[in-house]
């Protein structure tokens, strides 16, 4: 069953049919093309455009229909072309000629506009709201993790000590910073495309800013060409997915490194982990790796969304049809993964003395051992010379700087007394660091409650 036989004296090609369906994947938004259709009416009826009677009949059955898909007593059938044709054809077949009288002054390309963007709405909110519950629990460990000394990296080398704290702590930035792109999205989306007909408005006098309150939005869009035509709010949405899935990414790689039988930081629960068919020692990230993973396809739905519409005319073409598919398995996949990556840290248990031991190796007090010269009157460049030799030193010797008799310190530069150990002892090196954002107890502490202030109060409308 077709919207548009009436020009036409053959049957479609069962292949161009096939081609051209997309009722496959744009059943997913049935609830918001209903919705929509529902508004349509209510503002169709109180313009007089139809009678109150045919907008009753209208939205009661349009609300069974939506039952009815529901409650699945209702089976979307692949034999229409797309959703709209499948909703309108069903409500024809139960009510007649009002049936007839939905899409006055409408056309598809208005409508799929509505529709894709009601859908997207809601899934900008859902990710938002996942993302919360993922700096709640980020936030619980850096509450409990100030004390738990580690090497900070640059290079994957060790750098500086820091804690756990203060390292989860950077990724409760970076998801706040998404958070805070979802809401600018959602603002500059919430608008609303209906009454732009097929490009060029209708003749009917419609309202549309009724109707664009009927469906919660700001407001209706101002230009009816840019109405249909417009995906510009899936390209954002998609580029802030693809950052979502970027940090994730680059967290899941810390933790598989942090997993692995070399470093021993963390182990994550046997819930979150998997085995090998033939290793029987093993116990893999596979959460992990899969997240890193999907990445990719994260990133492709963007590039091929951008690549779409690079050159398409105004106003609508059904090139557009394509930003469906790769819209939703995007959506689905980060999804999928801010929660199973937020259940896995909910679960993961850090080895404490292992990440300290760790942090006590690998020099990560060599700046703070030429800031004590600098302390004492030495230049910063000469201190990192004296440092220098003294790392290599001990690397000859296979020590630490803290493990180094005061003779040896002192046979480099005199200006080394027995203070000395104190000034470059882990804890002295973490907790002097009182800049604001350094990882200190005391530091901390401030941004642990800026964070906690901030998620308490967020969230989209
Ligand atoms: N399935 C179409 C899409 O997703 C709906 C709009 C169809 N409009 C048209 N003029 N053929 O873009």
């Amino acid at each position: 069953m077709k919207l548009w036989g009436g020009r036409f004296t053959k049957e479609t090609n069962q292949l161009v049919h096939n081609f051209n369906a997309s009722i496959s994947y744009d059943q997913r938004f049935y609830r918001q093309d209903i919705e929509g259709s529902i508004a349509h009416v209510t503002m169709l009826a109180q313009q007089g455009i139809i009678t109150s009677e045919d907008r009753f009949a209208i939205v009661n059955a349009l609300r069974e229909i939506l039952d009815g898909i529901e409650n699945k007593t209702l089976v979307i059938s692949d034999e229409y072309e797309d959703i709209h044709s499948f909703v309108e054809a069903t409500l024809i077949e139960k009510i007649g000629d009002a049936g007839k009288r939905l899409h006055t002054g409408r056309s598809r390309n208005d409508q799929v506009a509505l529709d894709m963007r009601l859908y997207t709405r809601d899934e900008v909110r859902h990710t938002d709201e996942l993302l919360k519950s993922l700096l709640e629990v980020i936030l619980r460990i850096m509450e409990e993790n100030t004390g738990t000394y580690m090497p900070g990296f640059t290079h994957l080398q060790k750098a500086q000590p820091i804690t756990a704290a203060h390292h989860f702590g950077a990724y409760f930035e970076m998801f706040k910073r998404d958070r805070q792109r979802l809401s600018d999205i959602y603002k500059r989306m919430n608008y609303c495309p209906l009454g732009a007909g097929a490009l060029a408005g209708t003749t009917y006098p419609l309202d549309r800013d009724y109707t664009a309150e009927l469906l919660h939005f700001e407001g209706a869009t101002l230009n009816s060409m840019d109405s249909v035509s417009d995906r510009d709010y899936l390209i954002e949405f998609l580029s802030a997915l693809a950052t979502i899935m970027m940090h994730l990414s680059r967290f899941s790689e810390e933790i598989i490194i942090w997993n692995s039988n070399e470093y021993r930081f963390v182990e994550l629960d046997d819930a979150y982990s998997t085995g090998s068919s033939i290793m029987p020692q093993k116990k893999n990230p596979d959460i992990a790796e899969l997240v890193r993973g999907k990445t990719g396809r994260v990133y492709g739905a963007l590039l091929s969304l951008l690549t779409t519409m690079k050159g398409l005319p105004l106003a609508y073409n059904k090139d557009m049809q394509e930003d469906k598919e790769l819209t939703f398995d995007a959506i689905d996949t980060t999804k999928g993964c801010i929660a199973l990556f937020t259940g896995m840290i909910d679960t993961m248990k850090f080895n404490p003395q292992v990440m300290e031991t760790s942090a006590k190796n690998g020099f990560t007090n060599a700046t703070d051992a030429a800031d004590y010269l600098v302390n004492h009157g030495v230049t910063f460049r000469d201190a990192h010379g004296i440092v220098g030799q003294l790392v290599l030193h001990c690397i000859e010797k296979g020590i630490a700087l803290d493990d180094m008799p005061l003779e040896e310190f002192q046979a480099v530069s005199p200006v080394f007394k027995e203070d000395v150990y104190n000034a470059i002892s882990l804890k002295t090196c973490v907790e002097k660091r009182l800049t604001k954002g350094a990882p200190s107890k005391k530091a901390m502490a401030e941004a642990i409650k800026a964070c906690r202030e901030y998620l308490d109060g967020s969230g989209i409308e």
